[in-house]
């Protein structure tokens, strides 16, 4: 657990981690998080990579979920988010970028193959998580079984709404999405989860602190042996062991 004192210096920490695993695996399989949190984190790696630290040319990638019915070029897709976030900015190879299908006519033989693509990969060496409001990670919502694998979902209201700002209302907002399951997040060998900001610390209090149960997906992490979290003063004003 890592509290730093702002996004900015969460963001380094969080980068530090990453560029460190990098360079020891120039072929490092990574998991990816979209959203707002890691936003400065992928531009810690861009700059890093910019300065000749790291390479992108033999890792891969694979993305933790995409909305249901968004192509990818759509302006709110994840696929999108990435694209420009991170992988146009890099010399990454093309080929080795995974991000769910949001417009595939068969989820489930999706799903199947994502999972046997990351088995395929070696599995997932380092994993970027978020975390939701309601303590989702990826999109597993509060009550989605701890042993899932790469699925359907369906978003809570609460997601909707916290999502709703990337949109121009909240009935844009896809109601589905894809996500790799909690199985598939906790089978990856190291974890970063980074929160920021208040509206976050109740879930990082819960995920952290709290018991291990499916109503907070977030604290199955405790059960990992290499899980990180690194939050900002704000996302981590409501942990007790920090008082
Ligand atoms: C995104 C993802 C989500 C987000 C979470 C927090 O790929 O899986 O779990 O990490 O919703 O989103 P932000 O960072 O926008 O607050």
């Amino acid at each position: 657990m890592i509290v730093a004192d702002d996004y900015e210096s969460m963001s380094k920490r969080a980068g530090e981690i990453v560029i460190e695993e990098m360079k020891r695996k120039p072929d490092i399989v990574l998991g990816l998080a979209t959203g707002s949190t890691p936003e400065g984190l992928y531009e810690e790696l861009i700059k890093a990579y910019r300065q000749g630290q790291i390479d992108f040319s033999r890792l891969k990638t694979f993305n933790l979920d995409e909305y249901i019915g968004l192509p990818p070029a759509h302006s709110q897709s994840y696929w999108r988010f990435m694209f420009e976030k991170l992988f146009e900015q890099v010399n990454i190879n093309y080929r080795n970028i995974h991000v769910p299908d949001g417009m595939t006519e068969d989820i489930d033989g999706f799903c199947k193959d994502y999972e046997e693509k990351i088995r395929g990969a070696g599995g997932i060496d380092l994993q970027i998580l978020g975390i939701g409001v309601n303590g989702h990670i990826g999109f597993n919502e509060p009550g989605s079984p701890s042993g899932s694998r790469t699925k359907k979902v369906e978003l809570t209201e609460e997601t909707i709404r916290a999502n709703s700002r990337f949109f121009e209302s909240e009935d844009q907002v896809p109601r589905y999405a894809i996500s790799m399951g909690q199985a598939t997040i906790i089978e990856t060998k190291k974890i970063i989860l980074l929160a920021s900001g208040k509206n976050k610390a109740d879930a990082i209090a819960k995920a952290v602190e709290g018991p291990i149960t499916e109503e907070v997906p977030a604290s199955i992490l405790q059960s990992h042996p290499d899980a990180t979290v690194i939050v900002d003063r704000e996302a981590g004003s409501k942990l007790k062991g920090r008082e």
